[in-house]
């Protein structure tokens, strides 16, 4: 690596996206051999490229009949291949192009290699798993191998006798059972379609988390009145006008997605739909009232389970925090006004000791004073913030650990999760399986966890 200087590019990204009229993206197909990957991504290369898209497919097989011939599937063959293929996707993707890129990946560390890679280049990464049983798989046996694997003819053969770890962190799941190669592929067009729309979809977010904070502000001044909640939460006029203010504004912009909200009745329609928003209108209504002005408008967009946009608002701080997949995560400050101002991307810390841990000011229990008292030589600092803003601070780059043991809904973590992994971080449920989105149960009932790396979970 010595000796070596990085050249630059005449052309950004957006230059680039705007003259091409798309932008590039990497879709990671992962799934056993003979699951179905390469016959899903080639109809869906062939829909692509018949709207005008430049697409390139990077098929597994193919890169080891190539560019990767001198590998073997050993876990390091297999580790240098993902290395390799995440890289010259990323080339690719870098230059505009939508990347469908299948290998079996068989580990979760090959995937998170590859995410990373493109995550370090700014380019929008999804994981699609192909999912498919290994009896199906070897029922099929399109190429045989399983029976030569089976027969002890092949070694290391993912599946028999070489491991594949089903993923956790899919941005899309086409299982195999239950859907034809043809919907499949097409549900991989809508995904890669979504992500053209993020942009978009994050500016009107942005510009209905403004109106409603303005109207939060107007209420935060006066002398409002607080109802109480079946559940003994408080409620204001603030939350019921910035409710009305947001939905409207996606309603009008996004008539075919649904929206659940803290302050809406909850219809269920929502589950048939691939997307959905996510909205908190007015996060910390108890700091709201207690006049401390911590608290945040919060909206988010979840695709098939995912976070995948989020907005966070703090109205009384001038605060706004946004994010979208493969777009990374922005922090602009003023307390007067927001036009003109210039926002900067963040990211998480790079702390590995003396941890900064966010503190709930309002929510502990015994759990969690138990977990912080197990790890405290890891701590150097405690700080408290109202809301979202604790995991707004991680993705800042101020703090880096934030437990949470208690009941939350998903309109308190969606928009935060997004902002926290497009800045790097981690944000996992306390068992440490992935939170996903517009489920039945809108209840975290596993609580949570934010870490600016993962290195510093506690034990
Ligand atoms: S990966 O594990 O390194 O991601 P990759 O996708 O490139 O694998 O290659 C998988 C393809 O190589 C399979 O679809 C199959 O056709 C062939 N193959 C040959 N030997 C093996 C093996 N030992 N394990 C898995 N696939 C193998």
């Amino acid at each position: 690596m010595q000796n070596l200087f990085k050249a630059s590019s005449l052309v950004s990204a957006e230059d680039r996206a705007y003259f091409a009229g798309q932008k590039g993206a990497v879709l990671w197909f992962t799934g056993l051999s003979g699951s179905g990957k390469s016959t899903i991504a080639a109809l869906a290369e062939r829909l692509l490229v018949e709207s005008g898209k430049t697409v390139c497919l990077l098929d597994g097989d193919n890169l080891r009949l190539g560019l990767n011939a001198d590998l073997d599937f050993s876990e390091a063959g297999r580790a240098e291949n993902i290395r390799r293929t995440a890289h010259a996707a990323a080339l690719f993707a870098q230059s505009g192009g939508l990347v469908l890129a299948c290998t079996i990946s068989p580990l979760a560390a090959h995937r998170q290699t590859a995410r990373q890679i493109c995550f370090e280049k700014n380019i929008a990464f999804a994981e699609v798993y192909v999912k498919s049983t290994l009896e199906v798989c070897i029922e099929r046996d399109v190429k045989g191998l399983y029976k030569k694997a089976l027969a002890g003819e092949i070694k290391d053969f993912t599946g028999i006798d070489a491991p594949y770890e089903e993923p956790q962190a899919a941005e899309l799941i086409l299982d195999t059972q239950k859907l034809t190669a043809r919907r499949a592929a097409r549900l991989v067009v809508d995904y890669i379609e979504t992500l053209n729309e993020l942009e978009a979809m994050m500016a009107t977010a942005i510009d209905a988390a403004l109106a409603a904070g303005q109207k939060i502000r107007e209420v935060y001044r006066s002398d409002f009145e607080v109802e109480y909640k079946k559940d003994k939460s408080p409620l204001t006029l603030a939350d019921t006008a910035a409710n009305d203010i947001i939905c409207k504004i996606l309603r009008e912009k996004y008539p075919d997605f649904p929206i659940l909200s803290e302050e809406t009745q909850d219809n269920k329609v929502r589950l048939e739909s691939d997307g959905c928003f996510i909205v908190d209108p007015l996060d910390g209504t108890k700091e709201f009232v207690k006049k401390n002005d911590e608290f945040t408008v919060n909206i988010a967009f979840a695709y098939h389970g995912k976070s995948i946009m989020g907005v966070v608002y703090a109205p009384a701080l001038g605060q706004l925090y946004y994010a979208a997949q493969g777009l990374g995560a922005f922090f602009v400050q003023d307390h007067d006004g927001l036009e003109d101002k210039i926002s900067q991307k963040i990211s998480v810390s790079s702390r590995r000791e003396n941890l900064i841990v966010m503190a709930s000011r309002s929510h502990s229990d015994a759990a969690l004073e138990a977990l912080l008292e197990k790890n405290k030589a890891k701590i150097g600092q405690t700080l408290t913030a109202g809301s979202s803003l604790k995991g707004c601070l991680i993705a800042r780059g101020q703090a880096d650990v934030y437990y949470r043991t208690g009941l939350t809904c998903e309109w308190d973590t969606a928009a935060m999760q997004c902002l926290v992994e497009q800045a790097g971080g981690i944000f996992l449920q306390g068992d440490g399986s992935p939170m996903r989105y517009n489920r039945e149960n809108t209840l975290n009932e596993k609580g949570f966890f934010i870490l600016n790396h993962i290195d510093n979970r506690f034990d």
